[in-house]
Formats: C-alpha cells, sequence, structure tokens
C-alpha cells in the first residue's frame, strides 16, 4: 500500500519513504562549464536589451556582486566592445552593498561593479543604482524605502541575477528574513561573514551588516536568473532546490517564483538526488561507475561490509532493478568489492616488475619522472604529503613545482619579524648594507601604518612570498627533494597584491609549458579541489589543462598519466577514487611535520575558512575518514589513505 503526498510516496507496508522523480522544486539547467552558463545568461539578458530597444523601452536588470555574475558581467562588456551592444536603455539595481562602506574602498560593491561593468559599458551614470554604504544610521531607514520606491518608478525590475550564499541568502536576506521584507539593514550571518574574510584579509575588518533589497523586492521582478558554481555550493543547492520552503533557508522562497532558473554547474549539482542518488529519483542509465556508485551508497548506508550486503537489501532500497540484472546479490558485490580493492596500492609510481592489470599505475618505466603542481606552496604536502614520501622513497625522479607565490596569505606581524630580524642581523654581523637598512625601514613603516584596505607595497609582496618560499623549500627538502627538484613558478595572474586575481595569459600558460617539456613526465599530479574558497586551485588546475593542450605534439604526451588530488578541504567521493595510497601512522607522523614547515600557516592562518581546525588536522582527520570509509565498506583497516582521480583526456 502507498500514499503519496507531494513529492513524497509513503509504502505503509515498511514505512520507506521515496521521493518520486520530480522533486526538484525550482527548475534548473546543468552546465558542464560555469563560463558556458554564465554565456547563456549574458546572451539572453543582451537579447532582451535589443529587444527593448527596437520598442524604445527601458530595461531594468537586477545585478548582483561576488564571485558568481563575474562572467555574466565579462560577456556584456565584450559584447558592448565587439557588437555592438549599447546599455543606453538599461536601468540597474544592485542588490546589497556592506554597512558601513565607503564607495572607493577595495571591497565596496560600488568599486566591484565600476570594476567588471560599468566603467567598461555605455550605461547612463543616472540609470545606475546601488545601496549606499555611507550614510549616516539616521537616513538609512529612509534611504531603503526610497530605493523601494525607484524600483516602482521604473516599473519593477524585468530580470534579476543572483547568486546564493552558503546560508541560503539571495541578496544578504539571511536565515530568518520574511517574505515580505523589502530593502532594509541587516545584520550578516557568522558564515556569510567568514566567506567575505577572503575580500577583507580579517574576519575583524568585515562589516557587521549591510543593506540589502528584501525577498519581496526581489521576487517581484519578472525573470529570476540564479546561480551556483562549486563543490562548496553543492549542499545549500539541494536544500533550496529539494527542500521545503523556509525562512531558514531564504532562497527557498524562490520556489514560488513563476519565472525563475537555477544554472548549475556539475559540482554545485552534486548533491542534488538525480545526480547523487539518482535511482531514488526514478528511472536509471546504469552504466558501471553508476552501479559502483549504488552499491557503495547501499553498502555505507546500511553500514554492511559489501560483501554481506543481501538480495533483500538491495530490493528494499530501490535497487531490485541491480538485482534483476545481475541475478543475486553476490555478484554484484563481489564486482565493486575488486573494484575497490584495486584501488588501492602503496606503489603510487606504479609497483616494479608487478603484473599492472589490475593496478592503477603501470609498472614501467619503474623510475618514473614525476611532477607534483601544488597551487599554493603548501598544497603538495597537506594533500599528498604521504604520497609525496613514498614516490621520492621508491627512487622516482620527483618534481614538485610551486604555482603561486601564496604572499597574500602571510600575516604582517610575521613579515614584520622576518624584517626586523634582517634588519638585526645584517646589524649584529658589522655589515653595513645601507639598501638594505632602507627597505627593511621601509617594510616595517608600511606594516605599522597600513589600513585595513591598504594593498602591500612590492616590498612587502615580495617578503611575504619569500616567507612561504622558504617553508616550501623546507617541505620539499624534508621529503627528499633536491633543490634542482623544486621550481617555483610564481604564475603572474596571482601577483596583484589582493585577493582578486587576474585573468591567465601567456605567460602563466608558458611557464608551464616549458616545466613541462623539460621534465618529460611520466605521471603529473595536480590539485583537482574546485571547492578552494579563493579559487586559486581551479584556475591553476585550468593553466595545466591548458599547458597539456599545448604539448599535445611532444613525445611525453601520450605516455603520460595525470593524477589529481584534492586540497584541505574535500575528498573525492570514494566512488570515484581511481588511487588510494595507503599511509602508515609512521607515514602520517612525518607527513604532518612535512605540514609544520609551513609555519606562517599554522595555529591562525590568514585564510582559515569556517574549519577551526589547523591544516595538518584537516588533512589527517581527512585521510583517516577515507580509510575509514574503505575499512567500513570491508576492505583492509589502514590507519590512514591518499586519494587520486585519474584525468583523461
Ligand atoms: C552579492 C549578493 C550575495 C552573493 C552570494 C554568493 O551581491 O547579494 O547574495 O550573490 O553571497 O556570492 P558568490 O557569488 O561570491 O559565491
Amino acid at each position: 500500500m502507498t500514499s503519496t503526498s507531494g513529492n513524497i510516496v509513503q509504502d505503509n507496508q515498511n514505512g520507506l519513504k521515496y521521493q518520486l522523480k520530480s522533486f526538484e522544486k525550482i527548475p534548473i539547467k546543468f552546465w558542464e562549464n560555469p563560463d558556458d552558463g554564465a554565456l547563456h545568461i549574458a546572451r539572453y539578458i543582451a537579447l532582451c536589451i535589443r529587444q527593448k530597444q527596437q520598442d524604445n523601452e527601458l530595461i531594468v536588470l537586477g545585478l548582483a556582486t561576488g564571485s558568481s555574475p563575474i562572467k555574466i558581467y565579462n560577456e556584456l562588456v565584450r559584447m558592448h566592445r565587439e557588437e555592438g551592444l549599447s546599455f543606453t536603455n538599461v536601468v540597474t539595481f544592485n542588490l546589497d552593498e556592506y554597512y558601513p562602506m565607503q564607495p572607493d574602498s577595495n571591497q565596496s560593491y560600488v568599486k566591484f561593479m565600476n570594476e567588471f561593468l560599468f566603467n567598461h559599458i555605455d550605461i547612463k551614470k543616472e540609470n545606475i543604482h546601488i545601496p549606499n554604504g555611507n550614510l549616516p544610521m539616521e537616513f538609512v531607514e529612509n534611504f531603503c524605502q526610497e530605493y523601494e520606491k525607484k524600483i516602482d518608478f521604473y516599473g519593477g525590475i524585468d530580470i534579476q541575477i543572483l547568486g546564493i550564499g552558503r546560508t541560503g541568502h539571495i541578496g544578504f536576506n539571511e536565515p530568518g528574513s520574511w517574505l515580505t521584507s523589502r530593502t532594509r539593514l541587516v545584520k550578516l550571518d557568522h558564515l556569510t561573514r567568514i566567506d567575505a574574510v577572503k575580500d577583507f584579509g580579517k574576519e575583524e575588518n568585515v562589516p557587521y551588516r549591510a543593506i540589502t533589497m528584501g525577498i519581496n523586492t526581489i521576487i517581484k521582478a519578472r525573470q529570476v536568473f540564479i546561480m551556483a558554481w562549486g563543490t562548496h555550493k553543492a549542499s545549500i543547492v539541494q536544500q533550496t532546490i529539494e527542500g521545503e520552503i523556509t525562512e531558514m533557508i531564504p532562497a527557498t522562497y524562490l520556489q514560488n517564483h513563476p519565472n525563475v532558473k537555477f544554472y548549475l554547474d556539475a559540482a554545485a549539482s552534486s548533491e542534488l538526488t538525480r545526480i547523487k542518488t539518482p535511482w531514488l529519483a526514478g528511472i536509471c542509465n546504469w552504466d558501471d561507475k553508476l552501479i559502483a556508485k549504488a552499491v557503495i551508497w547501499l553498502s555505507l548506508k546500511l553500514k554492511k561490509p559489501l560483501l554481506k550486503l543481501t538480495d533483500e537489501d538491495y530490493i528494499n532500497n530501490g535497487l531490485s532493478e541491480l538485482i534483476a540484472e545481475y541475478i543475486s546479490a553476490y555478484t554484484l558485490n563481489i564486482k565493486i568489492f575488486n573494484k575497490l580493492q584495486h584501488t588501492i596500492t602503496g606503489w603510487p609510481g606504479g609497483k616494479p616488475n608487478a603484473d599492472d592489470t589490475n593496478r592503477p599505475e603501470r609498472a614501467n618505466p619503474t623510475k618514473k619522472r614525476v611532477i607534483i603542481f601544488s597551487p599554493h606552496p603548501d598544497d603538495d604536502v597537506i594533500s599528498m604529503g604521504g604520497t609525496f614520501l613514498r614516490l621520492v622513497e621508491q627512487g622516482h625522479e620527483v618534481h614538485v613545482a610551486y604555482q603561486v607565490s601564496g604572499n597574500i596569505a602571510v600575516h604582517d606581524t610575521d613579515a614584520w619579524r622576518y624584517a626586523e630580524f634582517m634588519g638585526s642581523y645584517t646589524k649584529a654581523m658589522g655589515l653595513d648594507h645601507p639598501e638594505l637598512a632602507k627597505i627593511v625601514g621601509k617594510v616595517t613603516k608600511f606594516i605599522d601604518k597600513k589600513q585595513a584596505n591598504d594593498t602591500d607595497i612590492k616590498e612587502l609582496r615580495m617578503l611575504k612570498g619569500i616567507i612561504r618560499r622558504q617553508e616550501a623549500r623546507s617541505g620539499a627538502i624534508y621529503c627528499g627533494l633536491s633543490d634542482k627538484n623544486i621550481h617555483f613558478l610564481d604564475m603572474p595572474f596571482y601577483e596583484t597584491g589582493g585577493v582578486r586575481k587576474n585573468k591567465l595569459t601567456d605567460e602563466d600558460y608558458a611557464l608551464i609549458t616549458k616545466l613541462l617539456n623539460e621534465v618529460k613526465p611520466h605521471q603529473v599530479y595536480a590539485a583537482g579541489d574546485l571547492a578552494d574558497p579563493h579559487g586559486t586551485h581551479r584556475v591553476c588546475l585550468d593553466a595545466i589543462f591548458e599547458a597539456f593542450d599545448r604539448s599535445k605534439d611532444q613525445k611525453w604526451w601520450n605516455d603520460c598519466y595525470l593524477w589529481l588530488y584534492r586540497g584541505a578541504w574535500h575528498e573525492w567521493p570514494i566512488d570515484e577514487i581511481e588511487m588510494a595510497v595507503p599511509i602508515s601512522p609512521d607515514e602520517l607522523m612525518r607527513k604532518r611535520k612535512a605540514i609544520f614547515m609551513h609555519q606562517s600557516q599554522k595555529d591562525h592562518p590568514v585564510f582559515p575558512g569556517e574549519d577551526t581546525r589547523e591544516f595538518w588536522q584537516r588533512a589527517e582527520d581527512r585521510n583517516r575518514a577515507t580509510a575509514n570509509m574503505y575499512n567500513t565498506l570491508g576492505l583492509a583497516e589502514y590507519e590512514a589513505m591518499e586519494a587520486f582521480v585519474r584525468w583523461k583526456f
């Protein structure tokens, strides 16, 4: 007997609840690549602008800031420059602004909008509206009312662009916001403030408040595009799209909007039922990957080792289709068990003289040339320190390449101490270095006077970069490398002195391409971690992909495996892991020591995210969790494991 309420089917016999196929309450559009999604929105906006121009009408756009819409603005600017798209009939209202905030501050949304859009198009200044974060408190309420009136005056918003915060906020409507809320001064959620640290440098610099359009203001827009890109949004996206409407996740109010579309990339949609457990959502197109995912899910859900799963377990959990296909649980269990077993290897560079049919890496050549790309100077040891140590010990020619200087992540106090040290040491040694003394003086004076919004001067950036460089060098030497195999690329896209980075250019690609073609690697390791809060990992990976693409005609290219590891925040889902390298308790301790070499990132890193654990703790917890998961599935019990996925071009 089953009963249906909304999308939930209640099976009265066994008390199980299943969700039916269509339980997404906001229409979604998937994009392999977020850039393509952004281009699609930009082109749609351009079309609407042109249509209104033909009718001699204004179009009112509701605009967002943050990382999500940047590509939309880039494309609109390009269309203005190259395709003559005019914005003279466009009126804009921005969602929000921090309060208090000077419009010329680096973090102001006024500056953001000018930099990414308004300075580059022909919009009329009087048509631009952004909440004023610079008003005395007693004028704020009145300003907010006027903002609403202005939106009404222009006939309401035609197209509203939204990002989503990890709290589920749209605009800065944080959990607890009412459906009827209008433009107003609000308090920012703690998580939102933590996420904003990347823009403000320190948590204490992040304002506690903001002025935001209300939910009611947003929901009245005739058309809404909401976007989420990246793994860090996956959980809130799932709750927003599949959960009940609740003021605790204000984005869920959009479920009732008649003309809304959620644009998502693969990473942001990964928690949706139709992606994560599609067998619960309806009919599946079963392939080997999906079967493995389902069986592993079942085993973890029931906390039963793979080899103990029964026909009944499959049938009672929506997987009877699989049993029909495989005749019995037994055959299926063995198949998946073996698949997982074959991912485990203590020989990440391949086991010499062994049959490698079922091993993740080739046995030959027995001594491989390996490059470990580390986006920041500590990602190598944090993410794959155990594997790094093994590769060196097993006699491979290992190189490590630090892609960016990481200079923005050094505390001023640390840099000050090093600068003072340099000055005192040269003095103590009786060396007279007037030039050095001048630079030390300049750096320490700058730090003493530095304000929250100041960008570091070149000399300080250099000093901070060197601090990180020496730490990375110590870590790599500790792992057994010599200087000739340690490469610092200092990719130029990173060197802005601020959190906002430049675009990748040929110079960045050339640095990586050159190294690849010099070393001619058999194995490359790179950070495939798309959840990095700065996005730097993502850019670094894109640069590697491009460099591989540019090296296609090289002989080494055909014989090179690219392995992706993940950074400090997330691990690969167990069903996606293609190589799991066990780490013994002793190796784990050595990995910890290698991480300790990064003193500037210890205790309280500049960009800690919301996780209060230190990097070595995150790394160990994560590596232990992976080992535990293998063990729960019925495989051997290891202390810890590092995991990799092979990227196939
Ligand atoms: C920005 C705004 C916020 C952001 C959201 C996502 O004007 O109102 O709601 O859209 O915090 O930020 P990103 O895109 O940086 O992840």
